[in-house]
């Protein structure tokens, strides 16, 4: 499988970068950053740190939009950490971005390798609606596209009922909706993650008990995360949503159950990227594929294989 990953990269991001970088089975070609957890600059050099620690500075990291299309960036640091790792202590990247915008990189790698290449994206659709603009048939070209997006149930994170890559730039997402077909575009939610990728209290002393790199890692810039699960969102430790929508897209097999409808977002600022799903018999056709249901220990069997692995510097 080869990958093209689009980022935000805070601290999940971060995990789900070295799931990726670690799995035999998959190559990551290219990785563009956006503006979201943290601004631009944040995101791509955690972005080529998390790539250099994981064993694959090689990969291309093209910077991409520094704000959301039409409304001033929301960053989630209060959730990650100003630097959207926890303050962990972190060795500067040796590797720098590309001069190539992250827009151009989509849209070339579409056009020269579209039916090769897995989509996944990581943080608000900035860069994807972007290219979208300029060239509508962009998620066709694609092998297919998995995004971390939206709450199917309407609980949400960053808002009572919005997820916060959707909340960030809901414009965005909702020119991905417009142009998704449910054969090419798979989303999975804040409403997955909250259920079957959270990481408890046991599954964090199993993770550190690993003790290598990755694993120490992957504990230490996502304290910023536990603490707001205890503060906010209520659950028993930090959730993962990246690394379960890339572990989604590494293995399709890990989905119990998904779901077709027709999304909309919502981009008033009362209901602010809430999802409106519309599964009644007169909606329009479906447009996007939901998961709903996803394998909770195979997940983590996954997590911590990508962690296990000390070949990583
Ligand atoms: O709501 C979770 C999403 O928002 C994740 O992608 C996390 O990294 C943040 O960007
Ligand atoms: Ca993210």
């Amino acid at each position: 499988m080869r990958l093209v990953i689009d980022t935000d990269t805070g601290s999940d991001d971060a995990v789900a970068l070295l799931m990726a970088a670690r799995d035999p089975g998959a190559t990551i070609e290219a990785v563009t950053t956006v503006a979201g957890n943290v601004p631009l600059p944040v995101a791509t050099r955690n972005a080529l740190i998390t790539l250099e620690l994981a064993g694959s500075g090689e990969v291309p990291v093209h910077a991409g939009c520094a704000r959301p299309l039409l409304r001033p960036l929301a960053t989630a640091q209060h959730v990650h950490g100003a630097d959207g790792m926890s303050g962990a202590p972190l060795p500067d990247p040796v590797g720098a971005p590309t001069g190539e915008h992250a827009v151009d990189a989509l849209l070339r790698l579409a056009r020269e390798r579209g039916p090769e290449l897995t989509l996944v994206t990581l943080g608000p659709m900035t860069n994807v609606a972007a290219a979208l603009v300029r060239d509508r048939h962009l998620l066709r070209r694609f092998r297919r596209t998995y995004c971390m997006a939206g709450a199917a149930d309407a609980c949400g994170n960053i808002t009572a009922s919005a997820e916060f890559n959707v909340w960030a730039d809901p414009e965005a997402a909702a020119i991905v909706c417009d142009a998704a077909t449910p054969d090419s575009v798979t989303w999975i939610g804040w409403d997955a993650s909250r259920r079957y990728a959270v990481m408890t209290p046991d599954r964090q002393r199993r993770l550190r008990e690993l003790g290598t790199p990755l694993a120490l890692f992957t504990d230490r810039i996502n304290q910023a995360v536990n603490a707001w699960a205890t503060d906010v969102t209520g659950l028993p430790g930090y959730d993962l949503p990246d690394p379960l929508a890339m572990a989604v897209a590494l293995h399709p097999g890990l989905v119990r159950y998904s779901e077709t409808a027709q999304v909309r977002v919502a981009t008033g600022d009362e209901a602010r990227g809430q999802l409106l799903v519309d599964r009644r018999r007169t909606a329009t056709g479906p447009n996007l594929r939901l998961v709903r249901w996803v394998d909770n220990d195979e997940f983590e069997r996954m997590l911590l294989a990508a962690c296990r692995d000390t070949a990583a510097s």
